[in-house]
């Protein structure tokens, strides 16, 4: 299952921040340089308003002066004193006394001359011209202009740019998120239907809606889907097919290891009732038969022959009929069978040291349990005689209450697991096991021996009634 993007990861997100962002960057450098430019506009036109004003007076007043009619300069003077950012004008003579004056000079205080209205820190553009007549001076004049009204205008020009910008802000916002989300919509569609999929439903298919890269991008995952499921279905048969002929297999394997085990006891049976009556009555009938033979040695030494090779014959099927069907295991149990088993085993192989270790109660086993334990641990032995060239073998049995283990340990040449299945033992003992509902692990490698370790569950899945 696929876990939901976290917010800031997400598609959506990213993409309102970064157009957000970058609004608000170019849209601040652009408010930025017109405050800039208007402000500059505004002192540049008081500067040149100031200055043109200042040298029209200064040019007008030098006669005036000459004459010393400061009445009529004063008359002229207050035509142009209406000027509204005009704060205070006045005309200095040489002794730079003021003869004239308007609005608020500061008659004792000369204020400091600013070149340029931007470097007037007291809120006031003060400039100066000088009076000449004839190259002449003959004074000065003196004019401040109020730079407020020109920083209101630059206000409300920053005031109204900064309301655009933040209009503009706004819409792309809008935009931004009505594009993104519409866009964001789809893909997230697409991803929920690949967690869909993810999880084993094929079921799903995406609205593709357009014709455009998502449009196309959940065309083709639909097809893709199709293509999947179809061969999802189509492995899925096959699985379960060859699940089938596996169980099939095993079936098989277990009614003929049945079958086998119930040939063989019949076996033993037939052998014991009809060739074992038989051989009995033939030594009967040679024994008669020298009995009655008086003093013919001919006849005397053809009975005892035919005594001789009945007994022997006997002993064959005795012991063909014991491995066909060891009736101690049914008369005396197992533990008594593998006794006798691993006994026989020992005296044909002198040179190998076998130790055979039972614990906990084995008495309360059934049949089928036993019958197979027996036969796993004969084919073990036969094995190691056949292969392993052992000089020690130990078997373990013992019920640990709920499980019964089987170990077989020999210290032989082993062989490699993956290149042993050419013969039937092994994998016979693995069906007997599993037939019982144990587990079989086979450990060996070449050179150090083979250990196989069987669990058999005490209480279900075998035949192992309490008794
Ligand atoms: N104790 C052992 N030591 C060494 N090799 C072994 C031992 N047990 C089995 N093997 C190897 O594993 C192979 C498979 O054994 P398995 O009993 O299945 O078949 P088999 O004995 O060859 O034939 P079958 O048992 O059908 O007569 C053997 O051929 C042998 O190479
Ligand atoms: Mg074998």
């Amino acid at each position: 299952m696929s876990h939901p993007v976290p917010l800031l990861q997400s598609l959506r997100c990213r993409l309102i921040v970064s157009v957000v962002a970058i609004e608000i960057i170019m849209l601040s450098i652009l408010v930025w340089n017109n405050i800039s430019i208007i402000q500059s506009t505004h002192t540049d036109r008081l500067r040149d308003t100031a200055n043109s004003m200042v040298q029209q007076i200064a040019n007008t007043a030098g006669n005036y002066m000459v004459a010393v009619d400061y009445a009529t300069l004063e008359d002229y003077l207050k035509n142009v004193v209406n000027y509204k950012e005009l704060l205070y004008l006045a005309v200095l003579d040489r002794d730079d006394k003021a003869v004239i004056s308007f609005g608020d000079f500061p008659d004792r205080a000369r204020p400091a001359i600013d070149s340029h209205p931007a470097q007037a820190d007291d809120g006031v553009f003060d400039i100066a011209e000088d009076i000449k007549v004839a190259g002449q001076p003959m004074g000065k004049v003196l004019a401040g202009f109020s730079l407020s009204l020109m920083e209101d205008a630059i206000k409300k020009s920053r005031v109204r740019g900064t309301s655009i910008a933040a209009i503009e802000i706004i819409l792309t916002v809008i935009v931004t998120v009505i594009i993104g989300l519409g866009l964001t919509r789809r893909l997230g569609m697409l991803s929920h239907a690949a967690a869909q999929v993810e999880s084993g439903d094929y079921s799903v298919s995406v609205p593709t809606e357009s014709n455009d890269e998502v449009g196309k991008t959940a065309a083709a995952f639909n097809r893709m889907v199709t293509e999947v499921s179809s061969r999802t279905k189509q492995l899925e048969k096959e699985e379960s097919r060859s699940r089938e002929l596996l169980r099939e297999n095993r079936q098989l394997i277990h009614t003929s290891l049945e079958i086998q085990e119930e040939e063989r006891k019949h076996l033993a049976r037939e052998l014991h009732d009809e060739l074992g009556q038989c051989l009995t009555a033939i030594q009967a009938d040679a024994e008669l038969i020298r009995d009655v033979s008086g003093d013919n040695k001919a006849i005397q030494t053809s009975a005892s022959a035919i005594m001789d090779v009945s007994s022997r014959v006997y002993d064959v099927v005795h012991s063909m009929m014991h491995r066909l069907r060891p009736s101690i295991l049914d008369n005396l149990g197992l533990i008594e069978a593998l006794k006798d088993e691993i006994e026989a085993w020992k005296s044909r192989h002198q040179n190998t040291r076998c130790e055979f270790i039972y614990r906990g109660d084995l008495s309360s086993l059934g049949e089928r349990s036993n019958i197979s334990l027996y036969r796993i641990v004969q084919e073990c032995l036969t094995n190691i005689s056949k292969y392993a060239e052992a000089s020690s073998v130990l078997i373990e049995l013992e019920n640990k209450g709920d499980e019964l283990l089987l170990n077989i340990k020999d210290n032989g040449r082993g062989f490699d697991s993956a290149l042993s299945a050419k013969g039937l033992g092994l994998i016979g003992m693995r069906e007997r096991v599993s037939s019982l509902g144990g587990s079989m692990d086979i450990k060996t490698s070449e050179g150090d021996g083979v250990y196989i370790r069987i669990r058999l569950p005490m209480n279900n899945g075998s035949d192992n009634e309490q008794r």
